[in-house]
């Protein structure tokens, strides 16, 4: 790929915000705003472990995946009626229309709700509403992955298959979430042959905290399309090749990373390496309301922090965001046609080596 050297600063920055774009690893309960979470719990009558908004923002301050997790699901936990999980999608919605994203493929976690006694039909029917409302009102198209939680046991995960089967029309794909390390891809590898019998798309997140190995084993064990985060596969350059060569997505969490640890700073992220090596990569927010910012704040942070990377790169970027979607090819290329009216209005100096890239 070339790099545009010459295309103006801040006119790459106007680029990243106005581009039309997909978001493919986004949990929806990593949506939830601490300012939501209390109006939940108010509404709910649930009462939080935290004093108020900013004692339960200061709290943010993360070492790791675990640490995490732990105070997302526990911020979860205010979701118990179909309008919670409808206003919370809708939220989410809203930021995503103002970062100029076309569509999102939104991750669910099933078990963190039905463990607390909420029915799947539940968070699949508000979900569901919202997307419809986002398509019609917000011009958005989307579509849920349900996730199994990976610190939990096959059966668990076998029994929410099961749960949501009724439900089967609304989403399109399984997903693979929670605690990485210690709990490889092996020990869901019969969950999704029965999710591949059934027609689901496959993802799984893999080489996040985890080791390449896992990545590897989420594309041979479970039938992974796409693999959410996999940053850690440049320690493995056969990997590399192979991802480059069959083309398989990586769905990089830039602000997240760094948040949890996964690099010490924004500096030292691989994602111009991944870029280079010629892989798939696409930019994602995870957990936005946890680690900082919406997508185009990932965008910014990461061109911010990376000089070498420059317009081709952003506008590869936005091209891989639909190519690695589950959507048909014609749409692909319908919102391949609208990035590139888009570049085009960035002036014929700068678009016409873009659109050739
Ligand atoms: N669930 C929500 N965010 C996650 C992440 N970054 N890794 C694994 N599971 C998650
Ligand atoms: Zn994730």
């Amino acid at each position: 790929m070339h790099i545009l050297t010459d295309f103006p600063r801040q006119q790459l920055f106007e680029l990243l915000r106005t581009m039309p774009k997909a978001e493919l690893h986004v949990h929806i309960e990593g949506t939830l705003e601490p300012e939501l979470i209390f109006a939940l719990a108010q509404r709910n009558g649930v009462t939080l472990p935290y004093d108020g908004i900013e004692a339960l923002r200061a709290a943010y301050a993360f070492t790791d995946l675990q640490s995490f997790l732990d105070i997302y699901y526990a911020g979860a936990g205010v979701l118990l009626h179909e309008q919670d999980f409808f206003d919370m999608a809708m939220a989410y919605f809203h930021r995503a229309a103002a970062d100029r994203i076309v569509h999102a493929e939104l991750f669910f976690d099933p078990q963190t709700h039905t463990a607390r006694g909420v029915p799947i039909g539940t968070v699949i029917r508000g979900l569901t509403r919202a997307c419809d409302t986002a398509r019609e009102q917000l011009g958005i198209s989307s579509a849920l992955i349900l996730c199994f939680l990976r610190h939990l046991s096959e059966a668990d995960a076998f029994d929410t298959l099961e749960q949501a089967l009724p439900y089967r029309e609304h989403f399109i794909g399984v997903g693979l979430d929670s605690s990485e390390r210690g709990n490889p891809p092996e020990k869901f590898a019969r969950v999704f042959a029965r999710c591949r019998e059934l027609g689901l798309r496959i993802v799984a997140h893999a080489g996040e905290e985890g080791p390449a190995d896992y990545i590897r084993d989420a594309l041979d064990l479970l039938g992974a399309e796409r693999v959410d985060h996999g940053v850690r596969c440049v320690d493995d350059p056969l990997l590399v090749e192979r991802l480059a060569r069959e083309r398989i997505p990586l769905t990089v969490c830039p602000l997240s990373n760094i948040k949890l640890c996964v690099f010490d700073t924004m500096a030292a992220h691989n994602m111009a390496t991944l870029l280079e090596a010629g892989l798939c990569v696409t930019v994602n927010s995870d957990d936005p309301a946890y680690f900082g910012g919406y997508l185009n704040q990932n965008f910014v942070e990461t061109f911010q922090a990376l000089p070498q990377l420059g317009a081709s790169h952003a506008v590869q970027l936005a091209k891989n965001s639909f190519d690695a979607s589950f959507v048909s090819d014609e749409q692909k290329a319908r919102w391949h046609d609208e990035l590139a009216r888009t570049v085009a209005r960035f002036g014929p100096e700068q678009a016409a080596p873009l659109t050739a890239t």
